[in-house]
């Protein structure tokens, strides 16, 4: 099977696609993988799993350490009736003896019929897809994107607030290191959101991930402080601080718990806000929030499981709903 450019366009059609960007994706396809995940939760819900991806076998090559999204993609390719392969801990394998990412990348493709790579550098799953045969999907890169996870972040949205057209969105955190909501505000702009930006100066929005799509004439603004911001947001999203990222250790202790989510902070914000974070949390979001009814990042977790489900059933040329 011959592969378009690494990051083509979706264009209605994932099949054989890399997912390495949420720039690939119109409103049209975030449609299309929108209704294949409702599908498929109805049907998992009902039948516990299905055999869509039945003898397909995913590879998890994770340079990085993960938990969630690891798991979230090996329970999805199992729940469709597939197998997964997660190789984790690279220190270990052939990278070690100085095998290089590419090689790596091809020598356990030909065990599979799709990858997921995570990489701690911006560009590194871009590099493995110029080399691979089969389809790639960003599992995170760096400081990069995170595009699976803005996917099931929307999709949480839309099933909780019912719609996704004209939200106030507030990010809060790490905005510069955080790759999960430089793919997220990317999203939201097909939908004419507000984006509140709330985060230290050290860690604001990087404008390359902004800039793009300015011209919608979304309205981004930047802030330090939440005070004023919560009583107009409709979803607020938490972030960690990225410690992993920073070169001086003190900067992070100085700056990890700058925003500290508590049941005192929620009292100025609306009762059906949504309180959203891509996990694991490292102390911005106490646990005495998470009994608040408007608490979504758990439920986060289960639908990420369906949009990823159908993103590998997609990419793999399957539908649930055919
Ligand atoms: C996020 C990531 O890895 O970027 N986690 C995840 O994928 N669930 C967020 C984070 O690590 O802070």
């Amino acid at each position: 099977m011959q592969k378009k450019a690494i990051d083509a366009p979706i264009n209605g059609d994932f099949t054989n696609k890399n997912i390495l960007s949420i720039g690939q994706f119109s409103k049209k396809d975030i449609d299309i993988l929108f209704n294949e995940a409702a599908a498929t939760e109805k049907y998992v819900k009902k039948y516990d799993g299905t055999d869509l991806l039945k003898r397909k076998r995913l590879v998890n090559i994770f340079f990085e350490p993960s938990t969630r999204t690891s798991s979230s993609f090996h329970f999805a390719m199992e729940a469709h009736g597939g197998s997964v392969k997660t190789i984790e801990n690279v220190a270990f394998s052939s990278v070690a003896k100085g095998e290089t990412l590419q090689d790596t990348v091809r020598a356990l493709e030909q065990y599979a019929h799709v990858t997921v790579i995570r990489h701690s550098e911006m560009g590194a799953v871009s590099v493995a897809a110029e080399v691979a045969q089969n389809p790639i999907i960003n599992g995170g890169d760096g400081v990069g994107e995170h595009p699976t996870q803005a996917l099931l972040d929307l999709f949480t949205i839309k099933q909780r607030l019912g719609h996704l057209d004209g939200i106030t969105v507030t990010m809060v955190g790490d905005l510069k290191n955080g790759r999960t909501v430089h793919s997220l505000a990317q999203l939201l702009s097909h939908y004419g959101a507000t984006l509140n930006y709330v985060s230290p100066k050290e860690l604001t929005m990087p404008k390359s991930y902004t800039d793009p799509f300015k011209h919608k004439g979304i309205a981004q603004l930047e802030h330090q402080t939440l005070s004023g911001v919560l009583p107009k947001t409709d979803v607020l999203y938490v972030t960690r601080v990225q410690g992993e990222r920073f070169l001086d250790p003190q900067e992070y202790e100085r700056l990890k718990l700058t925003y500290t989510i508590t049941p005192k902070v929620l009292k100025d914000a609306k009762k059906d806000m949504i309180i959203m974070h891509p996990l694991p949390r490292v102390g911005e979001i106490d646990t005495a929030v998470d009994s608040d009814p408007r608490a979504a990042y758990f439920e986060q977790m289960r639908y990420g499981m369906y949009v990823r489900m159908s993103l590998l059933a997609l990419v793999l040329g399957r539908s649930i709903q055919k």
